[in-house]
This record gives C-alpha cells, structure tokens and sequence, in this order.
C-alpha cells in the first residue's frame, strides 16, 4: 500500500516544527526506536519523560541526550517495570504527580520473542503481561491529564499481528498449553491494537473527542528487542537479516511513532501507520495496510472486559 500523503520519501522529521512546551511520555525509551524518538523529540525542543525499567541504562540515556542537546534538555525518567501491575500505578502516580501535562504517551516498550514461557509477578504470561497488560495500566491511570491536554495515545504495534492465531486465545491468554515463542509475542501485540481500537470506540461513543488514539509500527529495524529477549537462534537469524535491505535503522523505525505522536495533518485513527515500502518492513512512512482481524469488534470488547477483569482497573468508559 503506497501512501502519498507526505510525498515520496513519507513522513519525516523535517515536517516537525517547534515543539517547546509539549511533553512526551514514553515508555521504553533508553534504547531501540523509543530513544531515537526522544532523540527527535527534544531535537526540537520538547519535553520528554522516560518510563523505564532499568535506572542505570536511563541515567546512561538521559547523559547521552544532555551530551547531545545540552545541560538543559528537559529529559528525565521515572523508574516503571512494566511486567508488574505495581511498578506501574506506582509510576503513574509519579507521572501525575511531576508532570501537568502529556501531549502524547507512546506505548512503545516491549519485550519479544522470549523463548521459554515466563510469568509476571502478577502471573501473566510475560509478552502478554508486559506489553498489554501493562500499557492497559498505565494508559488508564493517565487518561485524565492526556484528556486535560488534549493529548494523543500512540501504540507502538507490530505487523507480527499478521502471525500466530491472528484472535486472543481467551480460554488460555497465558499459555499454559502449547507455548510459542512467536504467536505468544504477535497475540500480545495484536491485543495492544485491539486495545487501541476499542479505546477509539468508547471514546466516539462517549463524545470525548479531546483524545486521539494512533497505532503504528516501526517496520523491521534494527533495535536491541531480540537481543534483549529472544533465544540464541533468532539472535542469529536478526543479525544476519539486519544486514540485508529489509532493516532498516532504529532511527527510522522511530519515525511512525514521532509522527503518530506530532503530526497534525494526521486523522484517520482507524488506522496502522509505518514503512509502506517492501512488505512495509521499511521505505516511506506513512498509512499501511490494516486487516480487519485486529479490529474484529467481538473479540475487542471481550478483550477490554478481560483486561479490566485482569488488572483489576476498570476505565470510566
Ligand atoms: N525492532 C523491530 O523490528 C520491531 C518490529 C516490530 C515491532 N517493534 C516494536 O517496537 C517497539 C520498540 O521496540 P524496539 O525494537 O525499539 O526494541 P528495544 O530496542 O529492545 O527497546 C525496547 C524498550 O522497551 C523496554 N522494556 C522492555 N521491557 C520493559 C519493561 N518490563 N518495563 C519497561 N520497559 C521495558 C526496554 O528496556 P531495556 O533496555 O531495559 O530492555 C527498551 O527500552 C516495541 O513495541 C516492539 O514491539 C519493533
């Protein structure tokens, strides 16, 4: 799918003007594609906050962007595990308690590809427990100020929506039964669309327009995320395709979710953004290809109820 909205080289960040006096919340920003958007971000002069789990990679990231802009970047971090539901309303707390305003949270941690099944302190199983029951947190506890701000929610998806069983597996979301590395990681990531969409939904239908709800995905781009978690054999195998033309540079990779999270021409949320070149693993960004199972409106609203039910946080939508 070719996307000519912003020309043939699609959206980059030379459509970004001045951004003095907005903030971003990003989630997993001391590495990967979330530290090349706050690169971008504060490039421009915005306000970026870091939920991250590591302190001491954040206080590295946080000195490599004050060496980078200068002493008074306004970069920090708060310290949020997202695999444990308490790390997270701990972190939200602080957010709302240090920060007025939230032009955009990008939903951009992850973890992928863990090779054995894992569970969260909170028993979930960890690709599931990470990626969307801990965002399902955090976004409901910061609602309200993105709400206030007239904010934007922007998740960071993968085309690995397209694997696995493609529908949540709700008589075992933790995989107690058959267990694979690859489907565990595309259910958890299709369930952060279907979140996404759903959350659109409510919203319409209850008026409350103030808020946009973006999803994109970074293509394939050469990160730390299979590093980080994935087994031996697929380290292997990403290294030797992060040599091929179908990877492309954290950077770029970085760029849908700076877009989802700035662009004002940007309208359709019903929609998934990224690379619209080969296979949209990379090339121009801009609006790709968004097959209908990950809104399948039965499967998202059993997921919302589920999730409510789960974490045991129940959103006023
Ligand atoms: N790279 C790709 O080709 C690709 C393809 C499709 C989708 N994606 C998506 O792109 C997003 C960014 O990933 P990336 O490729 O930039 O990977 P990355 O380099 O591994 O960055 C992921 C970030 O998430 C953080 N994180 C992981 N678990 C966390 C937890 N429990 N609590 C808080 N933070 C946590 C990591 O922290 P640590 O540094 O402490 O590990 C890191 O900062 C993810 O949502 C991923 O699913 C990436």
């Amino acid at each position: 799918m070719t996307d000519t909205s912003f020309g043939p080289k699609g959206w980059t960040p030379a459509r970004l003007g001045n951004l003095a006096g907005k903030t971003y919340v990003i989630t997993g920003a001391n590495a990967g594609a979330g530290f090349q958007a706050a690169r971008i971000l504060l490039s421009k002069g915005a306000k970026v906050v870091m939920l991250n789990r590591s302190a001491e990679k954040s206080a590295a990231a946080v000195k490599e962007l004050k060496q980078e802009f200068g002493s008074s970047a306004e970069v920090s971090f708060v310290r949020m595990d997202l695999a444990e539901q308490a790390s997270v309303r701990a972190a939200a707390e602080e957010v709302l308690k240090i920060v007025p305003r939230i032009d955009a949270l990008i939903c951009n941690a992850a973890i992928a590809q863990v090779p054995t099944r894992q569970l969260t302190p909170d028993g979930f199983e960890s690709q599931l427990g990470t990626n969307h029951y801990g965002h399902f947190t955090l976004c409901s506890m910061l609602f309200d100020r993105i709400e206030q701000s007239k904010g934007r929610i922007v998740v960071v998806a993968s085309l690995g929506y397209n694997m696995g069983l493609k529908t949540i597996r709700f008589d075992d979301m933790n995989w107690d039964e058959s267990y694979g590395a690859n489907t565990a990681y595309s259910q958890s990531k299709l369930a952060q669309m279907m979140f996404a969409y759903e959350l659109q939904d409510r919203l319409a239908a209850a008026g409350r327009t103030d808020v946009e709800v973006f999803v994109c995905h970074p293509g394939s781009s050469a990160t730390s995320l299979i590093s980080t978690s994935g087994s031996r054999t697929m380290r292997v195998i990403w290294w030797l395709m992060t040599k091929t033309p179908m990877v492309q540079t954290a950077e770029q990779g970085s760029y849908p979710e700076v877009m989802c999270a700035t662009e004002e021409a940007l309208t359709e949320q019903r929609a998934l953004y990224g690379p619209t070149g080969t296979r949209e693993f990379v090339g121009p960004v801009g609006r790709g290809t968004l097959n209908a199972h990950a809104y399948d409106k039965k499967v998202m609203v059993r997921l919302w109820e589920r999730s409510e039910t789960d974490t045991g946080f129940s959103w006023s939508l």
